[in-house]
């Protein structure tokens, strides 16, 4: 549970800041005009894969080091630079602002600062773990002859800034979660220990961990790079569930209850992504039969397994959901809106209405009170807020 130094937007923030977003797979930058009145434009953005198959260059790798990795950041954002109409702006003495969203857990004594606690996701990039990432990016800056034009003054986590940038458009917003790559959920806490008024509190939720586990659960967790961390994420996750599937198909196959040549190949772990699960569920019959090479009988069951694993999934976010709003709100009295990014929940078919069905289920007649709204691409947005916030304290 993380402060995250920062209360919910007026609306009202403005002007002109840069924001740098660093998941699980890609870095991006860009400039965002917040133009008051809960709208905004992004200027202009650079978006680069961590992993570039053309050049082979893997900057998760753990022979990649933190200098390379923030200078590959800080390259990001000299290139927003070299492209946007804010050259005139910076040309003044006074350094840029700069919101760094950070989708790892860290922790924060001041909101310029982030200790790296632990990778996840499988990000395996040494000498960042312990290390303040504010202060290997504004080192990179500097090695990049940036150091006095911009300044990294908030750092971020994804799910704070998917609530900043959907509560600077809709102030009913008091949660909001990712349900991608990986998961989490942050929400306003009304009176934070230590703090005057309100604060949105990042709750790191992918690593609750008092969670009913399977064998497939313990395998997977067992096998992982972080045994015994993220162990809620581990169970419901995009980066997570075509694991959860490989495992489950093979000890059915170990079991003498399927028996496909093409099991063979899936030897290796991780080897079936979320989105071949989504393609098991959309795909014509024929296609994706022809996909995995696998007889009609087959196909039911591998489509009720990955049914049954988004399902599960939902209902995990679903309670962690009711859990928040239960903490805000007892006696659930009052509107709560929880505003939601992430592929899974964009992209899987089906899963935002199970979400919806498990969230009606637990609320029964409370649950008109709660609702649920996407809210996209957040994350750059987000941290110019932050950055906005941040020059109002
Ligand atoms: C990270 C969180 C992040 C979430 C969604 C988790 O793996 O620990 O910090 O918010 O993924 O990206």
């Amino acid at each position: 549970m993380f402060p995250s130094y920062l209360q919910a937007p007026n609306s009202n923030e403005i002007g002109t800041f840069l924001a740098l977003d660093f998941g699980g797979s890609n870095a991006r930058a860009a400039v965002v005009e917040l133009k008051g009145d809960g709208t905004f434009m992004e200027l202009h953005r650079v978006s680069r894969p961590l992993s570039d198959p053309i050049t082979g260059r893997e900057l998760r790798a753990p022979s990649v080091n933190a200098e390379e990795l923030f200078d590959f950041l800080a390259e990001i954002i000299q290139k927003v630079l070299d492209h946007s109409p804010l050259s005139p702006i910076i040309s003044s003495s006074i350094p840029f602002p700069l919101g760094f969203t950070f989708s790892f857990p860290y922790h924060q004594r001041r909101i310029g600062e982030g200790l790296l606690l632990n990778w996840n996701k499988e990000i395996k990039t040494a000498g960042v773990v312990g290390k303040d990432v504010g202060e290997l990016l504004c080192a990179a800056l500097a090695r990049q002859g940036l150091g006095s034009v911009v300044r990294p003054t908030a750092i971020i986590n994804d799910t704070v800034a998917t609530f900043l940038t959907a509560a600077y458009q809709d102030s009913s917003v008091d949660i909001a979660s990712i349900i991608g790559t990986g998961h989490n959920t942050c929400y306003l806490e009304p009176k934070a220990p230590g703090f005057d008024g309100s604060l949105i509190i990042n709750t790191e939720s992918g690593n609750f961990s008092a969670v009913p586990e399977t064998l497939y659960d313990q395998r997977l967790d067992q096998q992982s790079d972080t045994p015994g961390e993220q162990l809620f994420e581990k169970k419901l996750s995009g980066k997570y569930l075509g694991e959860l599937f490989r495992q489950i198909i093979l000890d059915f196959s170990e079991r003498g209850f399927l028996d496909f040549d093409f099991l063979r190949h899936w030897n290796q772990p991780y080897s079936i992504s979320s989105k071949d699960l989504s393609l098991i569920l959309t795909a014509e019959d024929n296609h994706s039969r022809h996909l995995f090479n696998i007889p009609r009988a087959e196909l039911d069951i591998f489509r009720r397994v990955t049914l049954l694993l988004f399902k599960r999934s939902a209902r995990l976010v679903a309670a962690s959901l009711i859990g928040v709003i239960l903490h805000q709100d007892p006696h659930l009295i009052k509107p709560h809106t929880v505003a939601i990014d992430g592929s899974l929940y964009e992209g899987m078919p089906g899963y935002a209405q199970e979400l919806t069905a498990a969230l009606s289920e637990g609320l029964a007649s409370k649950s008109s009170l709660v609702t649920v709204k996407l809210s996209a691409g957040g994350s750059l947005t987000g941290a110019a807020i932050a950055a906005a916030l941040e020059k109002l304290m």
